[in-house]
């Protein structure tokens, strides 16, 4: 096992150069598995879900290769056949392999692919997911914890109003609908910039893909494929989360290497709470912001506030002077960091999906535990600003979307460091 420790109170500054998006690499590479042609895929982050995502595609027998060094993945999947079977070993610790369903069946006529099961922040049901499909013409069942799926003529273009927003079930379906005969409607499907990153790629890959709506999408299936180089967009939640720890401590913190019109709602929060931005076409500047105003979100699909910067911006109204709020309308289970800040110094209540956040509080070290992903990075915030040492356990829940988070706030002036025990 291995945990961090942060010494605080460390002023952040320099420069920080942002990676690719995992949540935008995973359904790429569900994706490929429609193609027999040559697949580059630059600038993706090495990080474990997308080690785990690569190592699925490797167990169906798909021909790809991680290059660590050069950030790239080349994909050539020369065999008529892959396995469609995804087993619960390789689902169990990340949820989104869900999304080679939709490839395997459109592209094979059959899947059977391990029901994801949930995790803290939530259960992660897939109904959304099997009603795309079902209305794409699969048969589906459900049998010992597995998603059975089957459509021997393969699937068939038709109009798919999704009942509710969901990003997984949208990428699922649009992959599925891009191998089916035929034109698809996808009516109310999330709209999320790794959304638009995916349809970029199935364009290039010769899917013609028509965004006619700011929900709405065509889709004229098409089984004779290009080879394709694509490269993956930035991780806009690792940038929002260095301008929140840039914000929390900073001195002069530029992030580079994002598009700052992709982060329109972050930077509206962060200004009304008074930090000072220099905002540029690719570049962020967070400069020393004294008195943090106290601001009430709530977490929606894009292009709201997202969800999975949540926890990070509760640190930063933990030290904003007054009462601010938070309501959590994605995730029914997403507070689960505010126990672990609350023992270090803060003073959040919760009731239900709102926490109500009281501030300015002052922080001090403490050993706390790692519940998820970014409730995780939130505690490496609140111990760049709080007194003393904090130790984080269960760190490997960071590792499965940040790349190098230390290294690049080491870089940046913190003190931060691994142990391994
Ligand atoms: C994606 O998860 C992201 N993961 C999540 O990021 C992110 O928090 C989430 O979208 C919301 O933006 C990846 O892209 C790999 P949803 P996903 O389907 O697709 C309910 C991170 O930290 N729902 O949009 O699973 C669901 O329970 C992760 O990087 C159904 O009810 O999210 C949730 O309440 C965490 N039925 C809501 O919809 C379904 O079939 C939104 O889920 C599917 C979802």
């Amino acid at each position: 096992m291995q945990k961090l420790i942060v010494k605080g109170r460390n002023r952040i500054s320099g420069t920080v150069k942002i990676s690719g998006s995992k949540n935008a690499t995973l359904p790429i590479l569900a994706a490929s598995i429609l193609s027999n042609k040559k697949i580059e895929i630059n600038n993706i982050p090495i990080v474990k879900d997308v080690i785990t995502m690569s190592e699925l595609l490797k167990h169906i027998g798909s021909n790809i290769k991680v290059n660590i060094k050069k950030k790239k993945i080349l994909i050539l999947n020369k065999k008529k056949f892959l396995k469609t079977v995804a087993p619960y070993s390789l689902l169990k610790t990340m949820r989104a392999g869900v999304i080679i369903l939709g490839p395997l069946l459109s592209k094979f006529g059959r899947a059977t692919v391990s029901l994801p099961g949930g995790c803290a922040i939530g259960t992660r049901p897939v109904d959304i997911h099997l009603f795309g499909l079902k209305k794409l013409g699969a048969k589906i069942k459900i049998k010992n914890g597995y998603i059975i799926a089957e459509a021997k003529k393969g699937l068939n273009g038709t109009t798919v109003k999704l009942p509710s927003i969901s990003v997984g079930a949208t990428e699922n379906i649009i992959i599925a609908a891009s191998y089916a005969k035929g034109v698809t409607y996808i009516n109310n499907c999330a709209c999320e910039p790794e959304i638009k990153n995916l349809t970029d790629f199935l364009k290039k890959m010769g899917i013609k893909i028509f965004w006619t709506g700011k929900r709405k999408i065509k889709i004229i299936g098409n089984q004779k494929l290009r080879s394709v180089k694509h490269s993956v967009m930035f991780d806009r939640i690792e940038a929002g989360t260095f301008m929140i720890a840039g914000a929390l401590s900073g001195k002069k913190l530029k992030i580079i290497n994002l598009e700052s019109k992709i982060l329109k709602k972050e930077l509206l929060v962060l200004k009304k709470m008074g930090v000072k931005l220099k905002i540029k076409k690719n570049e962020i500047t967070v400069l020393n912001s004294k008195n943090i105003k106290p601001a009430s979100i709530v977490t929606e699909p894009y292009p709201g506030f997202p969800t999975d910067l949540q926890a990070q911006i509760m640190v930063l109204m933990i030290k904003a002077r007054g009462i601010s709020k938070i309501k959590e309308n994605i995730f029914e289970n997403r507070f689960m960091h505010v126990p672990e800040l609350n023992r270090m110094g803060g003073k959040i209540k919760v009731s239900g999906n709102l926490s109500t956040i009281h501030g300015p509080q002052e922080l001090n070290g403490a050993e706390v535990m790692a519940t998820d992903l970014r409730a995780s990075v939130s505690l490496v915030l609140a111990g760049l600003v709080a007194n003393n040492r904090t130790v984080i356990n269960r760190v490997y829940h960071l590792d499965r979307g940040y790349e190098n988070l230390e290294k690049k706030l080491r870089k940046c002036n913190a003190n931060i460091s691994r142990l391994n025990y």
